[in-house]
């Protein structure tokens, strides 16, 4: 698990900007009568516009540069030509490589009024928020796992298992990885200078996800909704600066 010197730590804050600006442009771009592949070409489109490369180029066999799921979708759907509809919960996930550096961030939004899903998307935002408040210097990754499983069971929904967030730099996955769930006070330590993907993977039902006929889509097994919240942040002492922070861009 290696730390980012100062000169890399400035190429990831850059890097993670054109991601939170590619963020920012999708979720402008998701209203009903819009489908995936053209909020996929506003992301592509914007990530060039600012000098940044598709990460997702890096990983064999995959052409977007973002991934797309809907509702029942919980990761690493491929954009469709599916016409979004009014109470769709959409899910964007992406990132950006800049001069080698990878940064990579996803927010789940809801197209219209569907009450009913409100609750579920402000518990996956708290989660990631509770998470990141744990990537502090001196803390363990046990202690952003733990602070994610808690924020999502207290709201009656469930972590994901089979994915977790990740280390980020000059690969899209690099160690450590961060699961959902976990024990206070466990795994490997965190120092200043760590790059983390920090995800919230969520279910409102059950935890178990398989995979589409596509090969890429993952579903929730019972059909409930999948939610996906993440961001890249550098570990500070006594704080996690947010590299991907679209509210910001
Ligand atoms: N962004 C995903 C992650 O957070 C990775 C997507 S890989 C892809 O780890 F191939 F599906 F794009
Ligand atoms: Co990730």
């Amino acid at each position: 698990m290696k730390t980012k010197n100062s000169y890399e730590q400035k190429l990831m804050r850059d890097s993670g900007l054109i991601t939170a600006k590619a963020l920012k442009a999708a979720l402008k771009a998701i209203k009903p009568g819009v489908t995936g592949l053209e909020v996929d070409r506003i992301v592509e489109k914007e990530i060039y516009k600012n000098g940044g490369d598709l990460s997702y180029k890096t990983v064999p066999g995959y052409k977007y540069a973002t991934c797309i799921t809907v509702n029942e979708g919980v990761v690493h759907g491929i954009p469709t030509d599916r016409k979004f509809v009014d109470g769709d919960l959409v899910s964007v996930d992406l990132a950006v490589m800049y001069k080698g550096w990878h940064t990579d961030c996803a927010w789940s939004i809801l197209i219209g009024k569907c009450p009913e899903k409100v609750k579920f998307l402000q518990t996956g935002e708290k989660t990631l928020w509770a998470g990141i408040s744990k990537a502090v210097a001196g803390n363990r990754i046990g202690d952003i796992s733990s602070a994610i499983q808690e924020t999502v069971e207290e709201a009656g929904c469930s972590v994901v298992r089979s994915l977790a967030g990740h280390g980020v730099g000059r690969s899209l996955h690099e160690a450590p990885e961060i699961p959902g769930f976990g024990l206070k006070g466990q795994g490997a330590i965190l120092e200043s200078g760590m790059t983390l993907a920090i995800e919230v993977i969520f279910t409102a039902g059950s935890s178990e996800i398989a995979i589409g006929s596509d090969g890429w889509t993952y579903y929730t097994v019972d059909r409930s909704l999948g939610g996906l919240f993440e961001m890249t942040v550098l570990v500070g002492k006594g704080k996690a600066e947010v590299l991907t922070d679209w509210r910001k861009a």
